[in-house]
């Protein structure tokens, strides 16, 4: 499995996968993809199979301390040098998973912020995920403002 970053040629596989993996009120649109790939491509991990793309996780960088629905869909919010990497998708299509392919793709976006000097990473989840990312280093910091799809999510951050 290779991993890397993202360009916007790879805009058409990631919103398939996105399809594959979300409800179409939580997923993303290829229109919204399109936008962010423009805006910040380098923080989009992608895993393939050798050229199939079988998961990413993305997400903008910001200075704001907490994950909020605007930042979906306005991708120029993204601030290159921002404290924060938020995660927005993670995602494995259904016949990838259960392999540790979303952990390696997280543990490659938890390097990066590293490496890019960030105080770390924010994330919200459905309840049933908290303890998968709590593996990571993720700490629960609980309901969040969000009502993306109307469901209920938490808000997690791991801080280094
Ligand atoms: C959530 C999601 C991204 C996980 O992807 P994945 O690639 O299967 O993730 P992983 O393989 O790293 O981990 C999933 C589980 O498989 C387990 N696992 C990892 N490698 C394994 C292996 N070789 N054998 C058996 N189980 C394994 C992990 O421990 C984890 O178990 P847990 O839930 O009990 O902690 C994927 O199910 C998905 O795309 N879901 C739909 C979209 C979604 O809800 N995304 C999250 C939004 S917050």
């Amino acid at each position: 499995m290779e991993i890397r970053t993202a360009t916007m040629a790879d805009l058409e596989t990631i919103a398939a996968v996105e399809a594959a993996c979300f409800p179409a009120t939580e997923a993303a649109t290829r229109e919204e993809f399109a936008e962010r790939l423009k805006y910040y491509a380098e923080h989009f991990w992608l895993m393939f199979d050798e050229d199939k793309l079988i998961a990413f996780v993305d997400g903008i960088v910001t200075d704001e301390k907490d994950l909020a629905d605007e930042m979906y869909e306005k991708a120029a919010m993204h601030n290159p040098e921002g404290a924060w990497q938020m995660i927005f998708g993670v995602n494995t299509l259904p016949a990838y998973r259960k392999h540790g392919y979303a952990g390696e793709l997280i543990n490659a976006a938890i390097a990066d912020a590293k490496l890019q000097g960030r105080k770390g990473l924010v994330l919200t989840c459905k309840e049933k995920l908290l303890h998968y990312y709590a593996k990571f280093g993720f700490v629960n910091e609980g309901i969040s403002a969000s009502t993306h799809g109307n469901v209920v999510w938490y808000q997690m951050r791991l801080t280094f």
